[in-house]
């Protein structure tokens, strides 16, 4: 699955707030709802009782007390049998019955062999009702060959480790095989998991799209399914379907439909390869394609809506989905494993995307690109998603892990090589670069935290699928993306591509844990000749087995260089105990006043000495050329001082990713108290020479805690002036660049950075900019129909006109955002009408939040957030949560609402001893009710809050005084 979210390139210092909440967003299933359910079966005293619709009740067993000695009170399935192939037949019905209801009905057959002996026969299922056989039972058992089954003594369903359960009166028969049917029926419900619908509004008219997803643990809401990532099998889709649509699944149908009554017709569907059922799909709708053949002859279409395919926003997917599947099938040295790829932008989708094999799933504004109204952010996240997704397609579809556990392996990896992908369709863009900002530091911030975890989770603490959607978080996938390509730097490309391959190759259509990777990238670097430390398990142990990261800290007067584990709070207690103590084997490159010297290896000791650093005279030493490594670094004063003046007096000597890691590591360091915050804040003054988007995208990142922490305070004045005095050369140089704004910068990172600095520029006040902004928008206002706002400075030109403007502006902007038709400017208005500056707007704002009708659902977290990250909005939103959490929590769980997204974004700027003590008063207030999927994050809320009440207590002074003294 993609990260649900993206780094929105538009909206500097305000948009930046903005941006992180976006980033926040990264847990893209909900596991509220499940666990709500899951408690609601353990609480209950009387059974809901699930009942089959014809023609008999069936009782559901709901245990107060739990035998954890029954199979069927487990959540993971025993091995005793295992499914080979699945016969599906599925009906959905996109128009509700007569109460109401949006349903399927189905039918299905599994045949499995009996491994090890036994009298029970466990399936998972999920609010599916079954049709009772002449037998009075859900199920028919057919033994093949041998002796005949043993007969079925009762059937029931257990609703909190959902599992269909048949008792049995004999033992099965081990190696012998076995079909199982079942006829049932479910919800079509529009609760975007499983089999689910779908709704848009084409011409005035509303449709339904029939649509699945299944990932983690919701096949098993669609038919009856052994529904472990390890209980691969063959499945063989039927769908029956009204004969006006169009229906999809994996694999091409078998023939043309055939008629099943005067309006409905049938489509049967090649039997898949060996697979996950978590990588099923089938889709019902009216969507239209464009298509083409990849020059290896695999079918490529691009579904959508048939406005949006008529207008061409589907043609920037197909052009690089053929080059990025070449791509991979070369990196893989692996032809792609289908003869299709199928991708479909979905209006009602909850995490960004989903790898289904063969046919992918997307929200719209990762799949489609419309080049007159999308940005170049927008651009760059359609290539970087279908990178990812079609990544999937070899690593993690045609060889799985084992089990959910190795998740990070699976995302961690896709989300290294999407990058990679990428690249190739978009050569001139240096998008490989962005994976400093967007994962390395990103995670770094986090995986500093001491309530942080390891990437990997022994299998048997991840049972139930709401701990199985806790694991798709940022640790898993940008700390995976890290530290693989941290490996795949210092084993060099070439070696962990013939690794990759020979895995591939070795497991392909099974399962796999971590260690077979190493195993395979062991054997490769054997053949090599490449000389490493220690073999690569013992390397990667490290970083995957402890949570966090390292500082390096050299003394250039030595060339002494230490490691510690770095926490962003110095006085936080590490309660996690680590094996290895907390101390890594890290890989050291490093440049001398430009010139790079040997690579190093600290090999798991806390010190070492060499004279690769040690300098003498004016020489300056850089550590991590290029971040490579996952850690940061520290110098002595000295060095520091020398590579300021370096910047100062010539920046080009120094790449420019390391000119953004000087930025960014020295922020991170004095928040740890390891060095002095007015040193960092000395880091950014080279910004008035620096127009690389880069070193400006991270000081603005890291100047954003400065805007959290003080954007309330006096110090917030002085700070305006000294980033209004620091973006001004930036703000000419694109003013020059651009004709007065009326072109755009060549690249891609010069785009970026054009959005940069009209954001910065107009958030600090620089008047110019204000003016600019003003002006483009009341063009606008004045001729709605054409809006004269170039795509890339839409985020940032709404945000600030609305900032700047009072009711009409924003009326006018929301009358826009109701009327888009495109998703990617719907998504610009919405997030930009966050950004007024007043109470009673953003009081009504919030209210619309929670009106379906108004803002999607998908969209309600997502919106709130953005609100919250407003300074105006922020206590307004804290106020609403407070005082409605059991309410949203209980009416608003079902699905997309990501409780820790909220937790995070309305706690953020917490930094006095007041708002401590209300969180904590909210915490101990709503214990009865929970905070779901926000646990983790209100502990993290609460650690963060006291973090900065420290923080800002030592630094408050040093960092008004420093701003006061450098703005002039
Ligand atoms: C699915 O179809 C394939 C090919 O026709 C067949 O070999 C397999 O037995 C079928 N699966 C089931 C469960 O019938
Ligand atoms: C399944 O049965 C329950 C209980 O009778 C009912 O409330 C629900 O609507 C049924 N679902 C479907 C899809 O028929
Ligand atoms: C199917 O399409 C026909 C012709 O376009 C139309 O008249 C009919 O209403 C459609 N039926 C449904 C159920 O959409
Ligand atoms: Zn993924």
């Amino acid at each position: 699955m993609a990260k649900g979210f993206y780094i929105s390139k538009s909206l500097g210092i305000l948009g930046l707030l903005l941006a992180v909440a976006a980033l926040c967003t990264i847990v893209a299933l909900s596991v509220v709802y499940a666990q709500e359910k899951n408690k609601n079966a353990e609480n209950s005293s009387t059974a809901p009782g699930i009942s089959a619709t014809t023609p008999a009740t069936v009782a559901t067993t709901v245990d107060t007390t739990v035998d954890e000695t029954k199979a069927w009170n487990q959540y993971r399935l025993p091995k005793s049998l295992i499914p080979e192939s699945y016969n599906v037949i599925l009906r959905p019905f996109l128009s509700p019955d007569v109460t109401g209801l949006y349903i399927f009905t189905g039918s299905s057959t599994v045949r499995f062999t009996c491994k090890e002996a036994t009298n029970v026969i466990l399936i998972h299922s999920k609010k599916l009702n079954y049709t009772l056989k002449e037998s009075g039972h859900m199920v028919a058992l057919q033994s093949l060959g041998g002796s005949p089954p043993p007969v079925i003594v009762k059937t029931e369903l257990v609703e909190r480790t959902e599992y269909l359960v048949v008792h049995l009166q004999d033992y099965l028969v081990v190696d012998q095989q076995y079909e199982m049917d079942s006829e049932f029926q479910g919800e079509l419900a529009d609760d975007l998991a499983g089999f689910y619908r779908s709704e848009y509004v084409d011409g005035g008219v509303k449709k339904v799209v029939a649509t699945t997803q299944m990932q983690a643990a919701d096949a098993r809401k669609s038919f009856p399914c052994f529904d472990e990532p390890a209980m691969k099998a063959t499945f063989n889709v039927t769908i029956i379907h009204h004969k006006n649509y169009t229906v999809l699944s994996n694999m091409l149908p078998r023939g043309p439909s055939t008629s099943y009554d005067s309006d409905w017709n049938i489509t049967e569907f090649h039997t898949t390869p060996r697979m996950s059922t978590y990588l099923l799909a089938y889709i019902v709708s009216e969507f239209e394609k464009v298509e083409s053949v990849s020059s290896s002859g695999v079918s490529i279409r691009i579904w959508a809506r048939p406005s949006a395919i008529a207008e061409g926003h589907g043609d920037y997917a197909l052009n690089v989905t053929g080059p990025i599947l070449s791509f991979f099938a070369t990196h893989y040295d692996t032809p792609y494993p289908l003869n299709k790829s199928d991708q479909i932008g979905l209006p009602d989708f909850n995490a960004g995307a989903m790898e289904n094999w063969g046919l992918v799933t997307y929200r719209e504004n990762s799949l489609l690109f419309d080049p007159q109204s999308s940005s170049i952010g927008n651009k760059e996240r359609v290539v970087t998603v279908i990178a990812h997704e079609l990544a999937h397609q070899w690593f993690g579809n045609l060889v799985t892990v084992e089990w959910w556990n190795d998740l990070w392996l699976n995302e961690g990896f896709a989300s290294y090589v999407e990058y990679l992908g990428a690249d190739y369709a978009e050569p001139t863009w240096n998008l490989k670069d962005l994976i400093v900002l967007n994962d390395v530091y990103h995670v770094m911030s986090m995986d500093a935290l001491v309530s942080s975890h390891p990437l990997s989770t022994p299998a048997e603490e991840i049972n139930t699928p709401s701990q199985i959607s806790e694991l798709f978080d940022t640790i898993s996938y940008s700390k995976g993306a890290s530290v693989l390509r941290m490996l795949s730097s210092f084993l060099t490309e070439d070696v962990f591509k013939k690794g990759l391959a020979s895995y591939l190759q070795a497991f392909e259509y099974q399962n796999t844990v971590y260690l077979d990777l190493w195993e395979h990238l062991q054997q490769a670097v054997n053949d090599s000749g490449i000389v490493l430390p220690c073999p690569v398990r013992d390397i990667m142990d490290r970083w995957i087995l402890q949570m966090g990261f390292p500082v390096i800290t050299v003394d250039t007067d030595s060339g002494r260089i230490s490691q510690e584990h770095f926490l962003l709070d110095s006085e936080a207690n590490v309660t996690r105990p680590s094996e290895f103590g907390y101390l890594w084997i890290v890989p050291i490159s490093s440049v001398r006043n430009g010139m790079k010297q040997d690579d190093y290896w600290l090999e798991g000791q806390q010190t070492a000495q060499n004279d690769l650093f040690k300098t003498s005279g004016s020489d300056w030493l850089l550590l991590n050329i290029n971040v490579t490594g996952y850690y940061q670094v520290n110098y002595d004063e000295n060095n520091w001082k020398r590579i300021q003046d370096q910047l100062q007096t010539d920046l080009s000597v120094i790449p420019v990713i390391n000119r953004a890691q000087i930025i960014n590591d020295a922020f991170n360091l004095a928040s740890a108290q390891k060095i002095p915050v007015t040193l960092a804040l000395n880091n950014t003054l080279f910004l008035t020479q620096e127009t690389e988007y880069m070193p400006w995208e991270a000081a603005l990142n890291s100047l954003n805690y400065f805007k959290l922490m003080f954007d309330r305070s006096e110090v917030y004045g002085p700070m305006k002036s000294y980033l209004r005095k620091q973006v001004t050369p930036l703000f000419q140089y694109f003013k020059n660049l651009t004709s007065n704004w009326t072109q755009r910068p060549p690249t891609l990172m010069e785009q970026y950075n054009e959005i940069n600095a009209i954001s910065t520029a107009c958030t600090n006040g620089l008047d110019e900019c204000k003016e600019l902004v003003t002006r483009l928008f009341s063009e606008w206002m004045n001729d709605s129909s054409n809006n004269p706002i170039h795509p890339n400075l839409r985020s940032t030109v709404y945000c600030n006109a609305i900032a700047e403007g009072g009711e009409e502006e924003w009326d006018f902007a929301w009358e826009q955002f109701r009327s888009a038709t495109l998703v990617n400017e719907a998504d610009k208005l919405r997030t930009a009408l966050a950004c007024s500056n007043q109470v009673w707007i953003l009081n009504r704002y919030l209210s619309y939040t929670l009106n379906p009708d108004l803002i999607r659902k998908q969209d309600a977290t997502s919106t709130i957030n953005n609100i919250a990250s407003n300074v105006v909005g922020q206590t307004l939103v804290w106020d609403f949560v407070r005082s409605n959490w059991k309410k949203l929590f209980e009416d608003y769980g079902g699905g997309s609402f990501s409780f820790s997204n909220l937790i995070q974004a309305v706690t953020r700027r917490f930094s006095t001893e007041y708002e401590l003590q209300q969180l904590e008063q909210f915490k101990q207030d709503n214990i009865e009710t929970g905070f779901g999927s926000g646990t983790r994050a209100l502990e993290q809320a609460l650690e963060k809050t006291k973090t900065n009440i420290k923080w800002v207590k030592e630094n408050k002074e040093s960092v008004l005084k420093w701003f006061t003294e450098n703005s002039q």
